[in-house]
């Protein structure tokens, strides 16, 4: 029968004294004491290859953390036969036992797993102690706990029957296998992807982002110690290309559970179109992707809490969140006001080490990533339609670092309104208070996505008419909050058009896309 609904997983705040931050501070620095080898795992399986991969940290760029094996076209194929040799018990598994793996892994990972998860995100990933927490702790936790409970709700759904005949649904998982393609930015992504598709019965072949595979790692030992049969999740991290181009032509590929840029999520389907004749059964592609998230702000608004929003919205993790906002519009009446607000709060944001806890924001990922946004920096450094508010600077001597950056732009079209940067950088165009209505619909046309957006005003009747204006400019949509930071089970998350197939992560509409229902129907 359904379980019952979980609550949330509490925050633990890591505030001075507390225990929960001695712990972690020594496992930051048991973390950084030597040097480990990752392995490939495959049938539950340590596989070795010597072509290896460094997981460095990206805050003091010449520390590794540890070299990583890289699947070869051998190991790829092994790794989808691993997935067809666990998939039949695995399959008729009954769904309880399933689903308690996954609640023994939360239950882990609530307790004693938590600070080593925390650590590995924080020094691999570059997250402070409390970005840590909400994502490789509380929302990773929440899915694997949510999902088990969303599944025995669907299990219950079943057909009428009549008198004469018995009507009955099986929630049959794919014909197949699923192939799990994970992002750097959240490890709780990386732990959702194949883990939504296994609850359901299906095994999966994980490839986890290079730049996290460190984190990740820690969270496919984590599935191992709470009981996942072999072969169920195999973890093969290699080059995105080699590993997505060989597992895409695998006729057996049932479906795809993708989160990543809208350029790499596109070349899949380019893919799986080509290959569509060789394919068992159409694969399931479920994908998030890249945004261009705003914040729009009317007069009304709360101009303490839309700087509020801004900042955080836009400079928490080094806004590399996909819901990070990156886009802002503001009436000029309140402007002058929202921008005292936004220079004091940015002049004083403290960067730097994750172990240094007073800091709220470290380094980018990678050098790729750092030049890139600096480039994007220059770009409006040079253009005679921007100004640098603040920030503009960066540092990568020792790690990525990129000062928290305001564009300010006289061009509702200028580029960074418009291509992701996918860093701390916040383009505002400030708008003629009388060209209100224009500005909503540009903020909804100029944009290919729809992730993320937030909207902040005070007066009712404009809240409800932007509500509906901006209909499909964000499909997680706020209202006086920071367009970040949703939560398992409150704010089932996912975005639209080029953001992605909106299956919402954390929520039954995902688990629905894992299961090939079959009807079945008796004559009594
Ligand atoms: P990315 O697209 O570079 O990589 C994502 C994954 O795809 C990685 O594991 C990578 O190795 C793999 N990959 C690369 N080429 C491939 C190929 N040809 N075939 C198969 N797999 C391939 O993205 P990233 O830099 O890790 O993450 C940042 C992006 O992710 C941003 O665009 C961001 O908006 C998006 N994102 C979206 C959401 C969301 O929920 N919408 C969440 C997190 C991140
Ligand atoms: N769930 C993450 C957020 O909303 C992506 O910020």
């Amino acid at each position: 029968s359904a379980m019952r609904q979980p609550q949330n997983e509490g925050l633990l705040s890591y505030g001075p004294g507390s225990p929960e931050k001695a712990e972690l501070k020594k496992k930051l620095q048991e973390l950084q004491k030597r040097e480990i080898e990752i392995p490939l795992i495959i049938g539950g399986k340590e596989v070795r290859t010597g072509k290896m991969g460094e997981c460095i940290i990206p805050h003091k760029k010449d520390h590794i953390l540890a070299k990583y094996h890289m699947a070869g076209e051998k190991e790829i194929t092994m790794a989808i036969e691993a997935a067809h040799q666990a998939k039949d018990e695995w399959e008729r598994m009954p769904w309880e036992h399933r689903a308690s793996v996954f609640l023994r892994a939360a239950e882990l990972l609530s307790g004693p797993w938590r600070s080593t998860l925390n650590a590995a995100t924080m020094l691999g990933q570059s997250k402070t102690a409390h970005q840590a927490e909400i994502d490789s702790a509380c929302e990773l936790i929440d899915f694997l706990r949510f999902n088990a409970y969303y599944l025995s709700q669907i299990i219950e759904e079943q057909p009428n029957s009549t008198q004469d005949s018995w009507n009955r649904l099986q929630y049959r998982p794919l014909e197949g296998f699923v192939f799990a393609v994970t992002p750097f930015n959240f490890t709780a992504i990386g732990g959702n992807l194949p883990t939504a598709p296994a609850i359901v019965g299906n095994t999966v072949v994980w490839k986890p982002a290079s730049t996290a595979v460190y984190s990740n790692y820690f969270v496919m030992k984590l599935l191992q110690e709470a009981g996942l049969p072999d072969g169920v999740i195999n973890f093969v991290p290699g080059s995105g290309s080699k590993v997505g181009n060989m597992v895409l032509d695998d006729p057996a590929l049932a479906g795809i559970h993708f989160t990543g840029s809208t350029q790499v999520f596109g070349d899949i389907w380019r893919k799986v179109a080509g290959n569509l004749r060789q394919y068992k059964a159409y694969p399931r592609i479920v994908g998030e992707t890249g945004g261009k998230n705003f914040v729009l702000a009317h007069d009304s608004a709360d101009v303490g809490a839309l700087a509020t929003g801004l900042v955080r919205g836009a400079f928490e993790y080094q806004g590399q969140k996909c819901s990070a906002a990156s886009r802002a519009y503001i009436p000029q009446s309140i402007w002058p006001s929202v921008k005292e607000r936004l220079l004091d709060d940015v002049a004083s944001i403290k960067m730097g080490d994750v172990e240094n806890f007073s800091n709220f924001m470290s380094a980018v990922i990678d050098g790729n990533a750092f030049r890139s946004i600096r480039s994007f920096i220059d770009y409006a450094q040079e253009s005679p339609e921007a100004e640098i508010l603040c920030g503009g600077q960066s540092d990568d001597r020792e790690g990525y670092f990129i000062r928290p950056t305001v564009i300010v732009t006289t061009n509702p079209r200028f580029r960074t309104m418009e291509e992701e940067i996918f860093g701390p950088v916040l383009t505002v165009y400030v708008y003629p208070d009388q060209e209100f209505e224009k500005t909503v619909a540009q903020c909804t046309e100029t944009s290919p996505y729809g992730l993320t957006g937030a909207v902040f005003a005070r007066d009712r009747r404009v809240v409800c008419n932007l509500e509906k204006q901006l209909n499909h400019a964000a499909s997680n949509f706020y209202i006086n909050d920071k367009p970040t930071g949703a939560v398992v089970g409150q704010q089932p998350f996912g975005g639209s058009r080029a953001s992605g197939t909106n299956d919402k992560a954390g929520s039954k509409l995902n688990l629905y896309r894992w299961i090939n229902p079959r009807t079945i129907k008796e004559n009594l």
